[in-house]
């Protein structure tokens, strides 16, 4: 039976959906490559895009990669494809991150879930999230997200291959202690100073975090207290500990970072759904040694990845621009 693939306007639709997505210093470090007649869309990681100093191992570049993959998936199941997909699908080409396949539904289907339809659902809802989804750094109230809401935010990163777990009041001190410390590494780091300057700064580097001239920057938290104080995370100082949840995969391997960009997202997109902000921290904990010391000791958390911030707060404006399409899709 012959298959049908996606034109060139849906692939535009699909990749315009995934860029959407988080990315350190709102870096956007993908690439998309379509080839018609193949019918296979391939994500790819930017080179030039990576950030050496603040990012070494990548890390955060396969994230914000596997966020851009979680997006696609999601925009595909609503506009009726279902997504195939494999995570550094090629050995000897590591850049090539993912290959997604996409096949239409048939109108025949039959029904039952014989081929994944209630996940296509369950991904085609949270579709509605992506362009509401930014982050929102200012302080949030001190309303409790509920147990529920925690729950579903939990499964939706299981859902992926990761673990989110609600830090306790008493880790959740601890964490934004670990936090300052390692912020203040940061802050001694000429190489990663010099990096947030250039990706976050539009005074300076018009094009290179926004693609926009003129646009506003893409701003990061500080635990540690040197910006603005509506752009502080708030408990470094006093106050209630903000909610925190740690975000970890069992393994700690360049798929697994595809893996927890995947459920950072979907818990993200959740999360948007049920009205609640978001923020997200990773460079101060996951990239230094201070990592593993962000586990409660009594659970078994994995490789944490990141810490979101979670709780109800004032709308903030939108995330900042992305780089035009014809900059990062191929089509063939
Ligand atoms: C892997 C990853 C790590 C991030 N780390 C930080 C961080 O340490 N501090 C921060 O303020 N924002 C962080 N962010 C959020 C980005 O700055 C934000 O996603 C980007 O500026 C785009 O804005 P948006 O989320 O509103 O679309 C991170 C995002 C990702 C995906």
């Amino acid at each position: 039976m012959p298959t049908e693939n996606p034109s060139r306007g849906t692939v535009t639709r699909l990749v315009e959906a995934a860029t959407a997505a988080p990315s350190l210093h709102n870096a956007q470090p993908w690439r998309f490559r379509y080839a018609a007649d193949g019918g296979v869309l391939e994500l790819r990681a930017a080179m030039d895009r990576c950030l050496p100093h603040s990012d070494p191992h990548g890390r955060a570049l396969h994230m914000g990669c596997g966020a851009a993959l979680l997006n696609l998936r999601a925009a595909a199941a609503e506009a009726g494809w279902r997504t195939a997909f494999r995570v550094l699908p090629d050995h000897y080409d590591p850049r090539l991150l993912a290959a997604v396949r996409l096949r239409r539904v048939p109108e025949d289907a039959p029904p039952g879930d014989p081929d994944g339809a209630a996940e296509a659902a369950a991904l085609a809802e949270l579709a509605a999230q992506i362009p509401r989804r930014h982050t929102n750094r200012r302080p949030y109230t001190a309303e409790r997200v509920p147990d529920p809401v925690r729950a579903l935010l939990r499964a939706a990163a299981e859902r992926e291959g990761g673990q989110l777990l609600f830090a306790s009041p008493w880790h959740a001190t601890a964490v934004l202690r670990l936090a300052v410390d390692a912020e203040g590494r940061d802050f001694h780091d000429p190489g990663r100073l010099t990096e947030l300057a250039q990706w976050t700064d539009v005074d300076e580097r018009p094009t290179a975090a926004t693609g926009d001239p003129g646009h506003r920057p893409a701003p990061v938290h500080d635990f540690a207290g040197r910006l603005a104080p509506t752009e502080r995370m708030p408990g470094a100082g006093d106050g209630p500990p903000p909610q925190l949840a740690l975000l970890s995969t069992v393994e700690d391997r360049p798929a697994d970072w595809v893996r927890a960009g995947q459920a950072l997202e979907r818990a993200l997109l959740v999360a948007t759904a049920h009205g609640l902000s978001a923020a997200v921290s990773s460079g101060s904990l996951a990239w230094t040694e201070l990592g593993w010391t962000v586990n409660d000791p009594l659970l078994p958390a994995g490789q944490v990845h990141a810490v979101l911030r979670l709780g109800y707060a004032t709308e903030t404006p939108a995330s900042p621009p992305r780089l035009p399409l014809h900059q990062l899709l191929d089509l063939r």
